[in-house]
């Protein structure tokens, strides 16, 4: 093992490895093996063409950025290559690194203002009347699935129920649902049209703040509306936005990681099925083994620094290494079996960790359940090895799951 320097700064490094390569790849421990060898627990790496970030990899180095918003703020108006101009208009980067005027870019006491409207309005909702809606969401979509044949559980299923239950909960009809499913779905593309797609987003929820404000309901909106963390109707419409998007892809991956853990392991399928792994458990093996956010975006230095022994300059962009985390050998990471414990990054931690941990392992456990029973005898219809991954340098998850399946009635 070379020893990792520790004087670099990350503005002169190249020939960096693209973060994208840890989630690409079959085994991405192997590849955080690697990085740690080389550079230790915090190790540069490329974003995009030409541009640096920190990947952080340690448990606890992780734990000591996410609760030090002084020296490691959320707010990208710290990002030095976007201030220098170095990240061009088309950049990917943008979508999901650019400054917003929400809580998840925010820190301090408008951060705390902006999360609570989340936090208390997600806590809010009741269990048994959200399990009921979530669960009338997937019946529906099972409903469209053919009797008998092939479908891919991924754009059938998994990447449906996340957005179309989150919209029902803020009191948004399906047809409209639908319509932001496919805004969000297109968004993430990134093309042309983006910008016009994210215009109609701001229409329908515009729409809804409306309809809400002349009617108030028992939903999210209303809950949005009437907390005294918004100050007005705008921050309510970033908060519907951030909650829509925050919630999709991480629970998408989730439901899909899960599905594609039991098509493929035998062993796992058979427990869960068994009864001898609970679902909540096979949840928390997936959060360990599959973090759905492998890698999250991000924190910026607010001054010079240094952490785990390397320099970093103000203004340097830091990634949350969440699944290297996972697999800290030092948190003895690599010796884990029993899945019987919480204490996994999956859903980060600290003063930004997702206020929505209930109520998306009810969206998951619901979406794994109801399709456990509706699809039965489900199949993978392709070799193990050959389920594409998805493209994508932050989350890790299954592009595709195609099966053969017989239907049952709900
Ligand atoms: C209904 C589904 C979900 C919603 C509405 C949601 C919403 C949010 C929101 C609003 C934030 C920002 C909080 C803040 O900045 O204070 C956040 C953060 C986060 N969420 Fe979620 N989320 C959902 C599902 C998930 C899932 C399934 C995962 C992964 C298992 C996840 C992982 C994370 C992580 C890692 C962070 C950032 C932690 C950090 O940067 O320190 N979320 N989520």
């Amino acid at each position: 093992m070379t020893t990792p320097s520790t004087d670099c700064r990350l503005d002169g490094l190249t020939g960096l490895t693209p973060l994208s390569a840890t989630t690409a790849c079959p085994r991405p421990e192997a590849a955080y093996r690697q990085l740690r060898e080389r550079w230790g627990q915090v190790a540069p790496v490329e974003l995009e063409s030409g541009i640096p970030a920190w990947l952080v990899m340690g448990y606890q180095e992780i734990r000591i950025v996410v609760r030090d918003e002084l020296r490691f703020s959320r707010d990208s108006r710290h990002w030095r290559l976007l201030r220098e101009g170095r990240i061009g208009p088309g950049s990917g980067l943008l979508p999901i690194m650019a400054p917003r005027d929400n809580a998840y870019f925010s820190d301090g006491a408008k951060h705390r203002r902006l999360r609570a409207p989340l936090y208390d309005g997600l806590a809010a909702l009741g269990e048994q009347r959200t399990a009921r809606l979530i669960r009338a969401t997937c019946d529906r979509l099972i409903d469209r699935i053919p009797a008998d044949g092939s479908i891919d559980l991924v754009a059938s299923y998994a990447a449906q129920v996340p957005m179309l239950t989150v919209a029902a909960l803020f009191g948004i009809t399906p047809n409209l649902g639908e319509r932001l499913q496919a805004c969000v779905i297109a968004l993430f593309g990134s093309g042309a049209d983006a910008q016009a797609l994210f215009g109609e987003m701001e229409t329908i929820l515009t729409g809804v703040i409306s309809a809400h404000r002349a009617a108030p309901a028992d939903d999210l909106t209303t809950a949005f509306l009437d907390h005294p963390g918004h100050h007005n109707d705008a921050e309510v419409l970033a908060s519907m936005l951030l909650t829509l998007g925050a919630g999709w892809e991480t629970t998408q991956v989730w439901i899909a990681q899960t599905l594609r853990t039991m098509l493929t392991d035998p062993r796992f399928d058979a427990q869960v099925r068994g009864g001898h792994l609970g679902i909540d458990d096979a949840l928390d093996h997936v959060l360990w083994t599959d973090p759905p956010m492998a890698n999250q975006p991000t924190r910026w230095a607010t001054s010079d620094t240094v952490l785990a022994g390397r320099r970093i300059a103000r203004g340097d962009a830091l990634i949350l290494g969440l699944a290297a985390a996972n697999t800290d050998p030092r948190a003895g990471g690599q010796d884990r079996l029993d899945s019987a414990n919480r204490a996994h990054l999956a859903f980060g931690v600290g003063l930004h960790a997702c206020p929505a941990q209930r109520i998306s392992r009810l969206i998951v456990r619901t979406a794994v359940e109801t399709m456990l029973h509706r699809l039965p005898d489900m199949r993978l219809a392709v070799l193990a090895a050959a389920v594409p991954l998805h493209p994508s340098p932050w989350t890790r998850g299954p592009a595709h799951l195609p099966v053969t399946a017989t239907r049952t009635r709900s």
